[in-house]
């Protein structure tokens, strides 16, 4: 059963190296990448380029109604190779990533509608298999039947250092301190919201990369899927 194409559901905190290993695994399989975050950061900013959210309080119904009229969908950047956001057929990759979406993205992904509308939309990408994607709720609810399921975790400092070198490097001002306070209060509501939070599934397996490369990261887990695919 080496050609079967089958489905990898990648679930951890805030900035644990998720995507960038989704990324690395979909590219070496030939499979398609998803961020599911993404698509949470992107009606977040929708919500406050549409006036929905105003000082911090979220006018959730507005956001409901209104719903219908956000269209997603991901492109591949043809020099990256990298699939990016598009809101209504902009592309938004760069806004999403501001520190302004980060401080209310959680918030927003606690909306039990906004919920609905992204799984089902996730569902229909991943209907054929072939597919790595990752975010909070994959494993437990996206793609319960995922032949593979990991949970990445790796310490608040090592995830800080990360996330703050990335943002500097896009020439995003900020500081170590801003930066763990948002992780840490993402992974909080993340973690305790009442719908779909983040969980570690009885069948996922445990990813520490504290101490691993990315490269490190990217064997262990090929190692994983060659091992499953060849014991089918
Ligand atoms: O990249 P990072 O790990 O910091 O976050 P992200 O994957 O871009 O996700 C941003 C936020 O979206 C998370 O903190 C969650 O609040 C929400 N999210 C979610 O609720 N469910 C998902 N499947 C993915 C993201």
């Amino acid at each position: 059963m080496k050609d079967k194409k089958i489905t990898i559901a990648i679930d951890g905190y805030s900035s644990c190296g998720k995507s960038t290993l989704a990324k690395d695994v979909a590219k070496e399989l030939g499979y398609v990448f998803i961020d599911s975050g993404a698509m949470y950061r992107a009606v977040t900013y929708f919500a406050l380029q549409n006036g929905i959210i105003n000082a911090d309080s979220i006018d959730v119904q507005k956001l409901i109604s209104l719903l219908p009229s956000i269209n997603l969908h991901f492109e591949v950047n043809s020099t990256t190779l990298l699939p990016e956001i598009y809101l209504n057929n902009k592309n938004v990759e760069t806004e999403i990533r501001k520190p302004e979406i980060a401080a209310r993205v959680s918030r927003i992904a606690e909306i039990k509608e906004v919920r609905i509308k992204l799984v089902d939309e996730q569902q229909k990408m991943g209907q054929g298999g072939g597919i790595v994607m990752d975010g909070r709720d994959i494993g437990s609810v996206v793609f319960p039947n995922a032949e593979l399921k990991l949970f990445v975790t790796a310490s608040i400092e090592v995830r800080t250092q990360r996330r703050f070198d990335e943002l500097i490097q896009k020439g995003i001002t900020t500081t170590r301190q801003e930066v763990q306070e948002n992780l840490t209060w993402r992974d909080l509501i993340d973690t305790t919201r009442g719908e779909s939070p983040l969980i570690q599934t009885e069948d996922a397996i445990i990813l520490d990369n504290t101490a691993l490369t990315k490269e490190e990261q990217l064997a262990h887990v090929l190692a994983l899927v060659n091992q499953l695919i060849s014991s089918k």
